[in-house]
């Protein structure tokens, strides 16, 4: 069972966060789908690892539904792409964004909002192609990720496919030194107050995000398991200024960190596309 602690944080932090949300942007971009995609699936990581092999092909006309969808930005794109897009997620304000997205764009099939707690859901079993989640398990404690996987499972077709795009945790040292370098929003764990106060809001469960914890996660209850590391060269577009040039470093990263040999790139990497396929 999931702690009520960590699914109540989850929920009122986002249900603030999205309280407010303008989709504006969103509507922009569905109305300038392909410069979009090309643009954010060669720079930002998330949307690097989760397009991943012609997933925008392979989903026009499929069944989809996401986990965690958040600003459901990648809901619309998907459902904008031609696939019949159901999503959930822990904060009713998602649901309010798919209502006005519905409302704003005409989508071949509207996005079907799936409400409150995805282990209670009343979804058809092996009624999809696809279950995604976009930096969303890691906001699961262990307990209630193997809840989640079951369920994928369930609701999976036999040839269907599961992938989340996760932060990667492999390398302990790499890790250490993260956690001492403030970022905009997370004060170091030098500021050892400030760090205190900052981590009792932090909606992230302590927890394992390894990619070795996502392989035996997947085994128990998948036939096939790939892992993609993501972000190894990338990572360090974070320590330059903020110019045309970072963006164009990002570009360069993403792009060339498959060149990096298998056991470094995994253990460097910042992030990790994880598909299970063939549920057991
Ligand atoms: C980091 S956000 C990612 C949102 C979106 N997928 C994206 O890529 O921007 C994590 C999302 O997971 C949702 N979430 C956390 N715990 C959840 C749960 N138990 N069930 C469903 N959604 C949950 C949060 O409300 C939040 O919208």
């Amino acid at each position: 069972m999931q702690t009520s602690t960590n699914q109540e944080k989850n929920r009122d932090h986002y249900e603030k966060k999205y309280s407010e949300f303008s989709i504006k942007n969103i509507l922009f971009w569905l109305n300038h789908l392909e410069e979009f995609l090309s643009s954010a699936t060669k720079t930002e990581t998330s949307w690097f690892g989760m397009y991943k092999n012609d997933f925008a092909q392979k989903i026009r006309g499929k069944t989809v539904l996401e986990l965690g969808c958040g600003d459901c930005t990648n809901a619309a794109v998907m459902a904008a792409l031609g696939a019949e897009v159901y999503a959930n997620d822990i904060a009713d304000s998602s649901g309010e964004i798919i209502k006005a997205l519905n409302q704003n764009h005409n989508f071949r099939h509207p996005i079907v909002f799936v409400k409150g707690d995805f282990i209670n859901n009343k979804l058809a079993s092996q009624s999809f192609d696809y279950v995604v989640g976009k930096a969303f398990l890691h906001h699961l404690t262990v307990s209630t990720e193997k809840e989640f996987l079951k369920e994928t499972g369930r609701l999976l077709k036999a040839d269907g496919e599961a992938r989340f795009f996760e932060p990667a945790v492999n390398n302990r040292f790499l890790d250490e030194v993260r956690w001492h370098i403030p970022v905009p929003g997370r004060p170091s764990k030098l500021q050892k107050t400030a760090f205190k106060n900052w981590k009792e809001n932090d909606p992230h469960p302590d927890r394992s995000f390894s990619s070795r914890h996502f392989e035996a996660a997947g085994k128990d209850l998948f036939e096939e398991v790939e892992i993609h590391p993501i972000g190894t060269l990338e990572r360090f577009h974070r320590i330059l200024p903020k110019n045309k040039w970072n963006g164009k470093f990002r570009r360069w990263a993403l792009k060339n960190e498959k060149y990096i040999p298998g056991s470094l790139n995994r253990s460097i990497a910042r992030s990790q596309l994880i598909i299970y396929r063939n549920p057991s």
